[in-house]
């Protein structure tokens, strides 16, 4: 058994300690709101908070986070920045099939955690493992300024 922090909540898992987070977010917790584009950390679709850090589950073994505070999508609209993200991605529409969305509010977030005025290449540097097919890179950009506007 291994004990995991989801979203401020203790829970206990019997998977292998090698199984990567997102198998065990989705199949085990039903948390099905992280999703799995590539497998590979190159997509960010599966884009988590460990410790406040955005990191990609589908390559994080869950040992690796036994000790550690997890947010998924679910939660994450619990702290301030989330809240005021996910605000403005709804008040910009930025999604469009939304595949990839819970990945980039994720990654957004983390980066208005950490810098509350982050500029264009600030959000550039954060967003760039967040691919987005339907190319919302504009909405995204724009959506992140609105969030700090908010929070300021
Ligand atoms: S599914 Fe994890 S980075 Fe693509
Ligand atoms: S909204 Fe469709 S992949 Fe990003």
């Amino acid at each position: 058994m291994i004990t995991l922090n989801i979203n401020g909540q203790e829970k206990s898992v019997d998977v292998a300690p090698d199984t990567p987070l997102l198998w065990v977010l989705r199949d085990t917790l039903q948390l099905t709101g992280t999703k799995y584009g590539c497998g590979m950390s190159l997509c960010g679709a599966c884009t988590v908070h460990m410790n406040g850090q955005a990191v990609r589950s589908c390559s994080t073994p869950v040992s690796a986070v036994a000790e550690a505070k997890v947010v998924t999508i679910e939660g994450v609209g619990e702290g301030a920045a989330g809240k005021a993200v996910q605000q403005a991605w709804q008040a910009l529409d930025v999604v469009q099939c939304g595949y990839c969305q819970s990945g980039q509010i994720m990654s957004a977030t983390a980066l208005l955690e950490g810098n509350r005025s982050p500029s264009d290449s600030d959000i550039d540097q954060a967003m760039g493992g967040n691919l987005c097919r339907c190319a919302t890179y504009v909405r995204i950009r724009a959506a992140i300024h609105e969030a700090a506007r908010s929070l300021a």
